[in-house]
């Protein structure tokens, strides 16, 4: 089992959501059939890591507590922390620290929702590696939006810029950061941008200026989905939607992780399925204690 701890960044405004988020935090939103953090927290539990802290705003915390519980019903343990303000992602190592103490850690932002046949063995290799950071490079049509990776002629990595209007390459970083213990170190020591945020770029420059720092691409075998526009947050759902109908399987789905981990037991399964009734979700649950 993994030592490295989780972390779960799941403040901000959601104000590029609006109206939509007004109401209601923005990784609380459905994606098709589950709530939008369940994807990322699935990412963490196929990362093999159970001890995971929640950041959210002080408003939202009650809400996500609701559906999230203290996670032992999933085998897991959760720590709940508020972000008073949305003051940058690197703020997360800040708020964590205690929660760390000393741990590496895999940050992964509330929003967003990572697929794919590879993904725990790409995330075990990351976290096998005793030192220094990973984070994942993924191509999109629009590297303005994001992180983005400038490579040198040797394919190393030479810089990571925030949101480039000319942006040096296809390639974004995804949302999901394996860090080791020196991150909240490095982020106490991150100035806040042009923007007054503390970035998660300057974190991970600080690695790159180590030499501390790998880039994994995550290839096209793999849907790294974005959440950030009301059309996105659609196609993100009928995506869902489309690989479950044609597979009968569940995308995103923590009682199926946790069993299949055996960190959950069928007696647990079973209470889960129940609990959902005869809802497509409690039925597929059911399914899973027969197939296993
Ligand atoms: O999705 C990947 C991208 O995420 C990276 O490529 C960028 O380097 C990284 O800065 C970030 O960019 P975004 O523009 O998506 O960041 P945004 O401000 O939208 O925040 C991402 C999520 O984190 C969002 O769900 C809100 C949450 N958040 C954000 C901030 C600034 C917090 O919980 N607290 C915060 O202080």
């Amino acid at each position: 089992m993994t030592r490295r701890k989780g972390i779960i960044l799941a403040g901000g405004t959601g104000s590029r959501l609006w109206p939509i988020t007004l109401g209601v935090s923005k990784q609380l939103l459905p994606v098709y059939d589950k709530p939008m953090v369940y994807y990322p927290l699935s990412a963490l539990m196929l990362a093999g890591i159970r001890e995971i802290a929640i950041i959210t705003t002080p408003e939202d915390q009650v809400q996500f507590q609701r559906i999230l519980g203290d996670g032992s019903q999933w085998g897991l343990a959760f720590t709940w922390i508020v972000q008073p303000k949305p003051e940058g992602l690197a703020q997360a190592y800040l708020l964590a620290n205690d929660f760390l103490a000393g741990a590496p850690s895999a940050m992964v932002l509330g929003d967003n929702i990572f697929f794919g046949h590879g993904l725990p063995e790409l995330m075990a290799a990351a976290d096998a590696r005793p030192a220094g950071g990973t984070v994942f490079g993924y191509r999109v049509a629009d590297p303005e939006r994001y992180g983005v990776v400038a490579f040198d002629k040797s394919g190393q990595v030479r810089s990571i810029v925030e949101k480039p209007e000319n942006p040096a390459s296809n390639y974004a970083v995804t949302g999901l950061y394996f860090l080791d213990g020196t991150a909240p170190d490095r982020a106490r020591d991150v100035q806040p941008s042009a923007r007054g945020e503390l970035e998660i770029v300057s974190v991970l420059e600080s690695y790159l200026a180590d030499g501390a720092l790998t880039v994994e691409r995550m290839g096209r075998g793999y849907a790294w989905l974005d959440t950030g526009t009301h059309g996105s947050l659609l196609d993100a759902g009928n995506f869902v939607r489309t690989l479950q109908d044609r597979q009968g399987t569940q995308v995103g789905c923590p009682e199926e992780i946790a069993y299949t981990a055996g960190w959950i037991d069928a007696a647990r399964l079973r209470a889960h399925a129940a609990t959902y009734g005869k809802s497509r979700y409690g039925r597929y649950l059911t399914d899973l204690l027969r197939e296993v």
